[in-house]
């Protein structure tokens, strides 16, 4: 299955530094940066916010790729906007009212990605999937970079993947991912990969490009 994009997620790069991260995983060829937000209340972790974002926008031209877990949500869709994400993503768990979410973030400009837990059926977003433009399955319970896949996520995937049909919609999956289970992912259908501590973990640019260059070899067929 070709041409998978690698999202690096910037939760377990080094925070002291973390434009050189972003401009070092840029240079060693990721499509997309995945930012992970939590606020210590719909996850148990607090990472960053908008003016964190705002401070890396400089640092790179590649896709901003949001992922949210924070609950509200909706109050702070105009700020990231600012910031200058070019993805967000909400959690069917995270508010009471996810059709009007993504239409909120369609409505500002920017695309829009809804995410499911591994507990929350893939049917759950059977009536927004003409709303969106990426479907996120995670295969970690979020909060946390550095935990082990779900195997089961393999099969979400390939629903996910059944729902979406030939919709131009991104089908991404975060959490646990690594050359290993890649290749799985992809055939399932998975169309975006984000790894944090698969990538970040090599420590240095030369070995993000490494890392990063396994992964895609293994989604696209090696
Ligand atoms: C978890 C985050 C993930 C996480 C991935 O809540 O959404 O993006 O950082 O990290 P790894 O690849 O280390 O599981
Ligand atoms: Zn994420």
């Amino acid at each position: 299955m070709p041409n998978v994009k690698i999202a690096p997620s910037i939760l377990a790069a080094d925070f002291a530094r973390l434009g050189a991260e972003v401009a070092d995983i840029d240079a060693a060829g990721a499509e997309w940066v995945h930012l992970d937000v939590m606020d210590g209340h719909y996850v148990p972790n607090i990472s960053f916010g908008p003016a964190v974002i705002k401070a890396l926008r400089p640092h790179t031209a590649k896709v901003f790729d949001c992922h949210l877990m924070i609950a509200p949500a909706d109050p702070y869709f105009g700020a990231f906007k600012d910031a200058g994400v070019d993805l967000l993503t909400v959690h069917v768990e995270a508010g009471p009212h996810l059709h009007k979410s993504l239409q909120s973030i369609r409505f500002l400009g920017l695309k829009a990605g809804v995410t499911l837990n591994p507990a929350t059926p893939v049917s759950m977003i059977e009536t927004v999937i003409d709303m969106v433009d990426l479907v996120l399955i995670m295969s970690v319970n979020p909060g946390f970079g550095g935990q082990a896949f779900i195997p089961e996520s393999i099969g979400r995937v390939a629903q996910a993947k059944a729902l979406i049909a030939d919709r131009p919609i991104e089908l991404e999956v975060d959490g646990g991912v690594t050359e290993h289970n890649a290749a799985a992912l992809a055939k399932a259908g998975a169309t975006v990969l984000v790894a944090g501590s698969a990538i970040f973990s090599a420590g240095h640019r030369k070995g993000y490009a490494e890392r990063i260059a396994a992964i895609r070899a293994a989604a696209n067929g090696g």
